[in-house]
């Protein structure tokens, strides 16, 4: 069993350095992964903060850096609504990045289709899956990733049984209030990189919980451990503020 890879955590003066710091991630990843495998696989956060990372991806340096015509966009989770919905993860990221970039979406955006409700749509994005990675569970080169209050990532949120699921890539949240689909852990514990960002002091108590060693990792977002890939935790100082890193 080779021995966990320690996160690799950073934490940055504020909101606006966590996402250039995120930026220049992610432009790094992608080109390591063009340049070994000709292509970028991104399974992309929904939320909130990601958008910071988003729009800056397609503005200098970046903006005709990225080689979007070899990268491949995915999401790790869904609302279950349509994609013009205010609540849609694809809304967000089209807004902030995905109608900003020349790629054609018909072929390289995999949407999550959330309108066709939990179950169909966690069947859909299955085949979809399937489809571009073959059997068994997909590689992502990139998962970006957030954290809530209570400990959930992607749409794993405690006690419902997308958190256990082992069986398929991509299932239904029916559990949540506003109803999901989700990615598995299996999934993004098999990225190559997996990176967190969080920012603001409501998330400190949490990412202490999740991060300070020693502590019992129940909570989802705990739960993500890559099996042989890099995973980086971008934070600013008021996300940090719960916790004092490892020298
Ligand atoms: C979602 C995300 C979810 C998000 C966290 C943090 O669909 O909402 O998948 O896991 O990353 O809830 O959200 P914020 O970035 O808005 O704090």
């Amino acid at each position: 069993m080779t021995p966990e890879r320690k996160p690799e955590i950073e934490i940055l003066k504020s909101h606006e350095a966590m996402c250039h710091r995120a930026a220049s991630l992610f432009d790094t990843i992608a080109k390591e992964s063009m340049g070994e495998r000709g292509q970028f696989f991104v399974a992309l956060a929904g939320g909130t903060t990601p958008a910071g990372l988003y729009i800056r991806l397609h503005a200098p340096p970046y903006e005709l850096d990225l080689e979007w015509n070899k990268t491949q966009i995915f999401f790790t989770d869904e609302r279950c609504v349509g994609p013009e919905d205010s609540a849609s993860n694809f809304r967000m990221a089209h807004e902030a990045l995905l109608q900003r970039v020349y790629m054609k979406p018909e072929k390289y955006v995999h949407r999550i289709k959330g309108e066709l409700g939990p179950d169909k749509a966690a069947e859909d994005y299955e085949a979809e899956l399937k489809k571009i990675f073959g059997r068994g569970t997909p590689c992502f080169d990139l998962v970006l990733l957030g954290i809530g209050s209570d400990g959930h990532t992607a749409s794993l949120f405690p006690g419902t049984q997308a958190v256990t699921e082992t069986g398929r890539n991509v299932v239904g949240v029916p559990e949540h209030e506003i109803k999901r689909v989700s990615i598995t852990l299996p999934v993004i514990n098999n990225a190559r990189n997996i990176m967190f960002m969080a920012t603001g002091t409501a998330k400190a108590e949490v990412i202490a919980e999740v991060l300070e060693e020693g502590n019992p990792k129940s909570l989802p977002a705990g739960l993500v451990s890559p099996r042989e890939g890099r995973l980086i935790w971008l934070l600013d100082t008021r996300a940090a503020s719960g916790f004092t890193p490892e020298d």
